[in-house]
Formats: structure tokens, C-alpha cells, sequence
């Protein structure tokens, strides 16, 4: 980058990296991180989407990870700002080449950029998938969710329980499909010796498992098994998720614009994580509810005509200590 007077070109490669660690702290589907970077000399950024990080059966339209590309943009937005550098707006980028990807957005770097408000929580942002230790919802006013027009917090008991059902029922007709099941297996890390499982996708302690039911797991959720548990009617037992919802303070319903690129909602969804996390409430996404159409009606009348549910957030108090931080690739791999 020598040569250039962008502020980006004074930035050493220590610098650099340490932006894309953090815009790699971005939620993502099954945490595939799909997201890989290149800064260009004249002050560009360019967001590349790795093909081989996707979900062809989760999510066979790859809205999930143009979501989840989203949010890692507004990652990269949001680390950019601790340098007082802004990222302007992306614009569709279709020339730029490198191995194994797809160019996604270009963007501009400029100086002057301020602080962002959510910058301090991106480190403490992180699913929590386990039981919500119960207490008050004070934090829950406060963080004003409830005023955000994108936003419908359901908070009373008797609803959350209803929810709780028809999740697990969503769950079901997804997971009761064997190659669904086999792509989420694919995605899940519980041996501890297995190479991945500080890299990338669904590992035993993110998943909030303890030791026996992550060695459980591994023998329970083998597709084999699974689905053989799944004729004896055992196996959606073993994905159920009714106890961690019933133990939320409250289910916040995401609901963007109908006109919102899948792009913009990922970046959205990301601040509204930060939102969340700010007021000092853990998060875990509930997707399976709104991909199933049967679950996702019981809501429609929650939800104005020029919005959609884009997602179902479970929302409370995580243990202390509780919430495991997810690992990403090393940062090495995510510059091309
Ligand atoms: C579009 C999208 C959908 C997601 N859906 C779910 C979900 O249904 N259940 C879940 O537990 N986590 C879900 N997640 C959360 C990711 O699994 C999580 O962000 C990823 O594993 C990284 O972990 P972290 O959020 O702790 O950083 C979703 C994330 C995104 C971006």
C-alpha cells in the first residue's frame, strides 16, 4: 500500500488483521464464517463470500449467509470505527477474483469516523444456548427494544410457553429430515480432539452441554442412531429446546422492512445482537421458527404487512460464566 496517502495505507498488517478479527466476531449460520477480506491499496475494502461455507440444505437460497455476509460487514464497519475510520455505503462488486470465493461488496474507506456506541460489546456478544438463570426483566426495558419499530418483544409467560412448543415442533419437521440432520452433524464439534472444534461451527461448549451430554451426543445425534431414535419416537426429545425458551425473560421478533436485502438485514440483526448485549442480556437465535411456515403463521398477526419475521431471539440471563465465546478461523485465512 506504500505510495498511497489512504489512511488505510498507513495501517500495518498487525492492524489489519486485527480489523478482520473483529469483524470476524459478526454472528454467522452454524457459525460457518463466510465472510473473507481484502483491503485494496487505493482505500477500498471488498467483502468475498467463500463458496465452500454454506448450508445447501438449511438454507438452500443461501439467505442465511448473505445474513450472516451482512453482519460481517457491519462487523468490519464497527472495528473500523475504533481507528476513526468510516466504511461507507457497500456497493455490489462482481470483478475482483480469489481462489475459492465470490466477490460480495466493495466499500470505501474514509477518515473521520466516530467511536461506535456498540463497539465495547462486540467481544461480549456470543450465543448463549443453555437455561436462563431467572431473574427480572428490568434490563430489559431498559434497553429499550421496545421502542425499535423493527422490533415486537413478547414477554408475557403464557405466550413464551406456546413459543416454546411450537419451536420444538419446528425443530422437528426440520431435524426428522435426514440429510438435515446430516448437514447440521457435519457442522457440530463434540469431540474435543476433533481438529475443527476450535475453528469453526457448533462446538459441545457453545452448545451449552455438559460433559455427559456432550459424550451422550456424540453417540445420540450420529445420524445412524438419530434416526432410528427418531422411529422411536426419542430423537426430538434430544433436540428439544422447550426448557432453554420457557427460561427466557422475554422472545424478541426481528422484523425488517419486506424490502431489505437479506444483506441489510444481517447488518441490522448484528446491531440489534449488540443492542441486546449492551443491556446486558445473552441471546440465542431460534431460526428453526421462523424457516418452518407452520410455526412462523402462529406470528404473522404479530408482525405489520410491510415487515417480516426475519428472526425469533430467545432473550435472558446467562449463568455467570456460562456463555462458552465461539471460536473463529484464524485470521489469516479470512484475508484473500
Ligand atoms: C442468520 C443466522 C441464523 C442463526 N440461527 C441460529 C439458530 O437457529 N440457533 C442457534 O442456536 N444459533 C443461531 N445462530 C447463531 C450462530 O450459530 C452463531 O452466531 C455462531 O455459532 C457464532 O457464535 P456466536 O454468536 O457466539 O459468536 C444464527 C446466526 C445467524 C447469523
Amino acid at each position: 500500500m506504500t505510495g498511497s496517502n489512504h489512511p488505510l495505507a498507513h495501517l500495518s498488517r498487525e492492524a489489519l488483521e486485527a480489523l478482520v478479527h473483529e469483524a470476524a466476531r459478526a454472528p454467522s449460520v452454524h457459525n460457518v464464517q463466510p465472510a473473507r477480506w481484502r483491503f485494496e491499496p487505493g482505500g477500498d475494502v471488498i467483502l468475498f463470500r467463500a463458496l465452500d461455507r454454506r448450508l445447501p440444505v438449511a438454507d438452500p437460497t443461501g439467505h442465511d449467509v448473505d445474513v450472516s455476509l451482512g453482519a460481517a460487514f457491519e462487523g468490519m464497519a464497527i472495528a473500523l470505527s475504533r481507528l476513526g475510520l468510516a466504511l461507507g455505503a457497500p456497493a455490489p462488486e462482481r470483478r475482483a477474483q480469489a481462489e475459492g470465493c465470490e466477490p460480495v461488496v466493495r466499500a470505501r474507506v474514509s477518515a473521520g469516523g466516530t467511536l461506535d456506541p456498540l463497539a465495547p460489546h462486540v467481544l461480549e456478544r456470543r450465543s448463549y444456548r443453555g437455561r436462563f438463570s431467572r431473574r427480572g426483566a428490568r434490563e430489559l426495558a431498559s434497553a429499550r427494544l421496545m421502542e425499535a419499530s423493527d422490533v415486537h418483544v413478547i414477554d408475557d409467560a403464557a405466550d413464551i410457553r406456546l413459543s416454546s412448543r411450537s419451536h420444538d415442533a419446528a425443530t422437528w419437521r426440520f431435524e426428522s429430515r435426514p440429510e438435515y440432520h446430516a448437514e447440521l452433524w457435519s457442522w457440530l464439534r463434540l469431540s474435543r480432539r476433533d481438529p475443527r472444534y476450535r475453528r469453526d461451527g457448533l462446538n459441545a461448549d457453545c452448545l451449552a452441554l455438559s460433559t455427559p451430554e456432550r459424550l451422550g451426543a456424540m453417540v445420540l445425534l450420529y445420524p445412524i442412531v438419530f434416526r432410528l431414535l427418531g422411529h422411536l419416537r426419542i430423537a426430538r426429545h434430544l433436540v428439544s429446546e422447550a426448557g432453554q425458551v420457557r427460561s427466557a425473560i422475554a422472545l424478541v421478533l426481528f422484523m425488517p422492512r419486506r424490502t431489505d436485502s437479506a444483506f441489510d438485514v444481517g447488518r441490522r440483526f448484528y446491531r440489534l445482537w449488540l443492542e441486546i448485549t449492551a443491556a446486558g442480556l445473552h441471546a440465542a437465535p431460534m431460526s428453526a421458527s421462523v424457516d418452518d411456515p407452520i410455526t412462523r403463521a402462529q406470528y404473522e398477526p404479530l408482525v405489520p404487512a410491510d415487515r417480516r419475521l426475519a428472526n425469533v431471539l430467545r432473550v435472558g440471563h446467562a449463568p455467570v460464566g456460562a456463555a462458552a465465546e465461539s471460536y473463529r478461523l484464524p485470521t489469516a485465512e479470512l484475508l484473500v
